[in-house]
């Protein structure tokens, strides 16, 4: 065992499952304090209330004007309100800017803090205050503010959402590996370090999962407490010099940024610290802790590269100029401003920190130092080698005669090879999707396009219409053909019934055909679709029965009317590869009740829309995109009774008014068909 010295921190800590509601009024009682000025940040006052309603008698005031990071003006109040009432203690209730305002009170009046803590910050186990002045920060140590009493209660943690766990859990992660080579580490604060991670890689999952789960929440609340312990004795390393300076100067994202580094941090340091490391993999149960660590964030969702959170690429070398001067002196491995160009540049890229980097290319070792040059060059290599292929394929195209044909294969290929190249493709993941095309393409028949399918669900059938449709001033808005129209569909006349074998409610469909000047449209002719009330259209029939579908022309003053059924939500055809697919998304495949047009005129453009059932509960997830506001329409119930063309029905029947406006043509027909 080699030298070392340690400052240990004194403290009691209370921890258990409703420790606050059992055993808070007990130790207040036994620190011997009876005027505390209660601190309740925003969303847990409530919570507090309930907290300190038994120790009622010693609660001399309430204060509850807590704000992130502190700032002096909330400092100042919180003072004030501990002198005017006499405080002797301080309680504060909640995340860590509460527990930062308890510590702005202490830090000078000397008061002992008692925490609460309701998220992972870790903050109520260090002698660390910090205050904001506008975008000024300052920061100290003080054992004055260091917490007399934490109680740590999982049950306050349940409400913390999801996204919100996640992150602080994984800054707590980023505190102890990062004490593994901070200036104050020592034996005992690697023994918690390693510890904190081994539970925190478990719980964070599990509380993913289930943010209900008391067991992973206690595992989780465990960890952030031995995480801030650690912490408060190591101090910041290399990881947070650098996330210090990209939240500082380029204004990052803290969670984010640091789930995003540690893994690069890790896999940079390691050479330098291979007991770390591997007491961290450990811990982690992976020999290559750093990709443990970056699929962890990936389960938990949070970004991989400094470029999806907004960092440029033209900023990585001022980063590292920045970092330069702030790496701790004895980092395991020197980190020069190159060498932290490197590392940047990968983290910027998001590339993988898997076997092919960790302990090799990325590894300190060929970063620091004399080897560094040769880091710098493999990843130029790689990022040649990947660019030449992408221009040969470029190239092969150059010579077609059709520009358009030209324009288009070449722009494909480098959106596809920029796609890739981001996600950086694995070759199982490539094998995955031909096998996709390929059950896309055995199912698609006469009947059955599956590739249609798939441009819907992705969005990109609903873009070709908006691109195809511009908006134009007061005109009727197009969404999706869909795979159910049919080119020769039986027309009735005006006021007829389209509602042939299809059945369903009877639903009146009126209005007018107008040009965008509110010129009649005499003789349009109107074409309609829709599915029964079972959600199926006429071609889904096993017999070859029509209905549900019907064309007619508009009337000499441009109004249409005619008969139909009130159309139902149905499901896309679901049993194919597109149906996995929204199914591995946690997407549903229904489209809500509509009802299809597709209005003709000559002079004007082709209008291919639906009209949509108000308060159909599937209009905001629609699987394939298509609902716009402006088309969701009322369809009135009406008792039995006659119609409004003096039908007589003896069953309750719909009615609706969808007036149609269509565009002009800039010049001459050439309207789209279909
Ligand atoms: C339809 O509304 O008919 C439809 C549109 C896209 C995919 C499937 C069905
Ligand atoms: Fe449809």
């Amino acid at each position: 065992m080699e030298a070392f010295a340690c400052d240990a921190l004194p403290g009691r800590v209370v921890f258990g499952a409703g420790a606050a509601r059992t055993a808070l009024a007990d130790e207040v009682a036994r620190l011997g304090v009876s005027r505390l000025l209660l601190i309740a940040a925003g969303g847990g006052e409530t919570v507090a209330r309930d907290l300190a309603a038994p120790l009622a008698d010693r609660i001399a005031g309430t204060f509850t004007g807590v704000r992130p990071h502190v700032p002096v003006e909330v400092a100042d109040a919180a003072r004030k309100q501990a002198a005017a009432i006499g405080a002797d203690a301080v309680l504060s209730v909640g995340g860590g800017s509460a527990t930062g305002t308890a510590k702005a009170v202490a830090l000078t009046t000397g008061l002992p803090v008692i925490a609460v803590p309701t998220t992972y910050a870790g903050s109520e186990v260090t002698p660390v205050w910090g205050l904001s002045d506008g975008e000024r920060k300052t920061t100290g140590v003080d054992m004055r503010v260091l917490p007399r009493l934490v109680i740590y209660d999982p049950e306050l943690t349940v409400s913390l959402p999801g996204p919100l766990s996640a992150a602080s859990g994984l800054n707590a992660v980023a505190h102890c590996v990062d004490g593994f080579w901070a200036p104050g580490r020592n034996p005992v604060s690697a023994l918690a370090a390693a510890e904190a991670i081994r539970v925190l890689a478990a719980a964070l999952p599990a509380v993913a999962r289930d943010g209900t789960d008391l067991g992973a929440r206690s595992d989780l609340l465990y960890g952030a407490y031995l995480a801030g312990s650690a912490f408060a004795v190591t101090g910041s390393g290399l990881h947070h010099k650098i996330c210090h300076v990209l939240g500082g100067r380029y204004g990052l994202p803290h969670a984010q940024t640091h789930a995003i580094m540690l893994p690069y941090v890790l896999a940079f340091n390691a050479p330098g610290a291979p007991d770390a490391a591997s007491r961290i993999g450990q811990a982690l149960g992976s020999e290559h802790p750093a990709a443990a660590l970056q699929a962890l964030a990936a389960q938990l969702g949070l970004p991989r590269g400094l470029r999806e959170i907004g960092l440029a690429e033209d900023q990585l070398a001022e980063a590292a100029r920045l970092i330069e001067p702030v790496v701790p002196a004895d980092n395991p491995v020197p980190a020069g401003a190159a060498a932290l160009q490197v590392l940047l540049r990968h983290a910027w890229a998001g590339d993988p920190v898997g076997t092919e980097l960790a302990g090799t290319e990325l590894a300190g070792t060929e970063l620091a130092g004399t080897e560094l040059a040769g880091a710098g060059r493999a990843v130029e290599e790689q990022g040649a080698r990947e660019e030449a292929v992408t221009d040969e394929a470029l190239a092969s195209f150059a010579g077609a005669d059709a520009a358009r044909y030209r324009e288009i294969m070449q722009s494909l290929v480098r959106h596809l090879h920029a796609f890739a190249r981001e996600v950086r493709l694995t070759e199982s993941e490539w094998e995955q999707g031909i096998d996709f095309l390929t059950r896309a393409g055995h199912i698609t028949d006469d009947r059955r396009q599956e590739f249609i399918l798939l441009s819907d669900v992705l969005g990109l059938s609903m873009l070709t219409v908006a691109i195809n449709a511009p908006a134009s001033a007061g005109a009727t808005e197009s969404t999706v053909v869909g795979p159910f129209f049919v080119a020769d569909a039986p027309e009735v006349p005006l006021g007829g019934d389209i509602a042939g074998e299809a059945k369903g409610r009877p639903c009146y469909v009126s209005g007018t055909v107008q040009g965008t000047g509110g010129e009649p449209l005499p003789g349009a002719r109107i074409e309609v679709w829709e599915s029964d009330e079972d959600g199926f259209y006429d071609v889904q029939y096993p017999d070859g029965r029509i209905g549900g579908r019907g064309w007619l022309r508009s009337a000499p003053d441009g109004g249409y009317r005619f008969w139909s059924v009130r159309p139902a939500p149905y499901p896309i055809p679901d049993d194919g590869p597109v149906g996995a697919l929204l199914t591995a998304a946690g997407r549903g495949p229904m489209r809500p009740a509509h009802l299809h047009f597709k209005v003709e005129a000559p002079g004007y453009r082709t209008l291919i829309t639906h009209i949509f059932v108000a308060g159909d509960p599937y209009l905001d997830r629609d699987a394939v995109f298509g609902v716009k506001e402006s088309l969701i329409t009322d369809f009135a119930e009406h008792p039995p009774g006659p119609g409004p063309d003096g039908r007589p029905l003896d069953e309750p029947w719909t009615s609706v008014r969808f007036d149609i406006v269509l565009a002009r043509l800039a010049s001459g027909p050439g309207s789209p068909g279909i």
